[in-house]
């Protein structure tokens, strides 16, 4: 079974996904930091970001692979480095990437082919696994979603002002949607879930219950 929490930055889908896939028992698959960790790696080998077709034949090879929630680049552990901002800025240049993302896409669908996930990103509902048996769409208003992130910053001991967020949450949000390949936009049959008000507890709940009321028999979980 495939449950797919789409939406932008700071709607809180991963927290949302993380807790989501431990009450169902699946396995948490953050697209994001898939993006993330393809940006380091590219970094890495000195590309030149003007040229797409460069970033592409190095992203391919780079060897990108998962050990349970933390992400391994080349079977080095980068699952704190991928969240710099210095990473955060340069990522558009792969995700905007049309043959990045197409790899990326056959990635994601062999991880589903594998087990049952909640699957989190942009375009898992839309592009990747369009035959989900759930696609949620996760949002907030841009206040609260930038509250949010600079929270989450600053428990990682990066201090931001709400300001700068907004501005650059503001970009995020427009390169976001505004991309050719794969872009922030609801399925047409996700639940669209505004969670501007409610508690985390109260996400979660509330999508416990919409997964299970469309679980097949025999599915039932822990
Ligand atoms: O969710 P995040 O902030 O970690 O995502 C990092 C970037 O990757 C973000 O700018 C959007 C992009 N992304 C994407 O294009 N498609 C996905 N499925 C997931 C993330």
């Amino acid at each position: 079974m495939i449950v797919c929490i789409d939406g932008p930055a700071g709607a809180g889908k991963s927290t949302v996904a993380r807790l989501l896939a431990r009450r169902l028992g699946f396995r948490y698959l953050d697209t994001g930091a898939m993006y993330r960790a393809a940006t380091l790696g590219a970094q890495e080998h000195g590309v030149d970001w003007n040229d797409p077709r460069q970033v592409a034949r190095v992203v391919r090879s780079l060897q990108i692979d998962w050990l349970g929630d933390r992400i391994l680049l080349a079977g080095r552990d980068v699952t704190e480095q991928i969240r710099l901002p210095e990473i955060t800025q340069l990522v558009h240049h792969v995700a905007d990437n049309p043959e990045v993302r197409q790899w990326m896409v056959q990635l994601q669908r062999r991880l589903g082919r594998q087990q049952h996930l909640v699957t989190e990103g942009r375009d898992q509902g839309t592009v990747v696994f369009p035959q989900a048996e759930v696609k949620i769409f996760l949002t907030a208003s841009p206040e609260e979603r930038a509250r949010r992130r600079k929270q989450q910053l600053a428990a990682q001991g990066i201090h931001v002002s709400l300001e700068k967020i907004l501005q650059e949450q503001q970009q995020r949000d427009r390169r976001d949607s505004s991309r050719a390949v794969g872009p922030l936009v609801p399925a047409a049959d996700a639940v669209v879930v505004d969670t501007s008000r409610m508690t985390l507890e109260e996400v979660v709940d509330h999508l416990e219950r919409l997964v299970r009321s469309r679980m097949p028999e025999g599915l039932a979980g822990p």
